[in-house]
């Protein structure tokens, strides 16, 4: 395998596609570096590239959200984020997101389980959020909740900011790429949804190092429990028993939650 293949200039043709133009530049050189050992040519790294960051990022969208369009429409909504019509306003935009179209038949009853027993919930930080912030509303959280988020792109995060300061929310959404930094914000809860699958498609080992790192007394994780394509494959149990060892072995407490279309889990530690 060649190990002259140029990572910059990886990088530089990736960044130049309209199609990855707005994903965190740091994941895309953390890729491009992996990408670069397997492949003989630039060509084909930059292909393998692309590959990946289509797998972890775009797949989960049918089509690019028209963010200008989402904007224009949020700047004429009522800023109460609990009145109907902008409660419609984000269950259409979750829609958009295989991941939270995925949630909606089980929104209210996924935060109502999860949050009961831990309230007042004051502080969120939800990690490679997706549109999940979207979901706030059902979430029974105190009206001044912090809420931080962060995902790879950065024309997602840059509307979820508006969205946080048109309902006057004190919320911060930026890009990361957890394979490489974990927020180090002190929080009560911490997010982690449906996305260990999706990081150890880039790197196997990441679970670990991501899980230690997280700095939140009150840690939720979540499995999906079917394919993007809708098959089960038996991902509950396959999830379930690597997760489990995983916890086991870092000698952590946790409650498992089965949703019709999540297994859950909710582990307590010292922030
Ligand atoms: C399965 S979706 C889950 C989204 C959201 N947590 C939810 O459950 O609705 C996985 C998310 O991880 C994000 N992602 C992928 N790789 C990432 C990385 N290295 N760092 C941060 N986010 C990442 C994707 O953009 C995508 O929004």
């Amino acid at each position: 395998m060649s190990t002259t293949i140029d990572r910059d200039e990886v990088v530089r043709q990736v960044l130049e596609k309209k199609k990855y133009r707005c994903l965190d530049r740091d994941l895309v050189t953390f890729i491009a570096g992996k990408e670069i050992k397997k492949r003989t040519s630039l060509k084909e790294a930059i292909k393998g590239t692309t590959n990946k960051l289509h797998q972890v990022g775009w797949a989960y969208f049918a089509q690019q959200p028209d963010y200008t369009a989402h904007l224009q429409e949020l700047a004429m909504l009522p800023t109460d984020l609990h009145t109907e019509v902008n409660r419609q306003f984000c269950l259409r935009l979750m829609q958009e997101h295989a991941s939270t179209r995925e949630r909606l038949p089980i929104v209210g009853e996924f935060y109502a389980t999860l949050l009961a027993d831990i309230q007042p919930v004051t502080s969120i930080l939800d990690l490679a959020c997706g549109f999940n912030p979207l979901a706030l509303s059902w979430m029974p959280v105190e009206p001044d909740i912090q809420y931080s988020a962060c995902d790879i792109f950065n024309d997602m995060t840059t509307f979820l900011q508006s969205f946080f300061a048109h309902f006057h929310i004190k919320g911060e959404a930026s890009t990361c790429n957890l394979l490489s930094t974990i927020p180090q914000k002190q929080v009560q809860v911490a997010l982690l949804l449906k996305t260990l699958p999706c990081l150890e498609q880039a790197d196997k080992e990441s679970a670990r190092r991501i899980l230690t790192g997280i700095r939140a007394r009150t840690l939720i994780v979540s499995f999906p429990v079917r394919s993007i394509g809708g098959k089960e494959k038996g991902m509950r149990q396959h999830y379930a028993s690597q997760f489990e060892s995983l916890l086991a072995e870092l000698g952590w407490h946790y409650r498992k939650f089965l949703f019709a279309s999540e297994l859950a889990y909710r582990i307590e530690r010292d922030p």
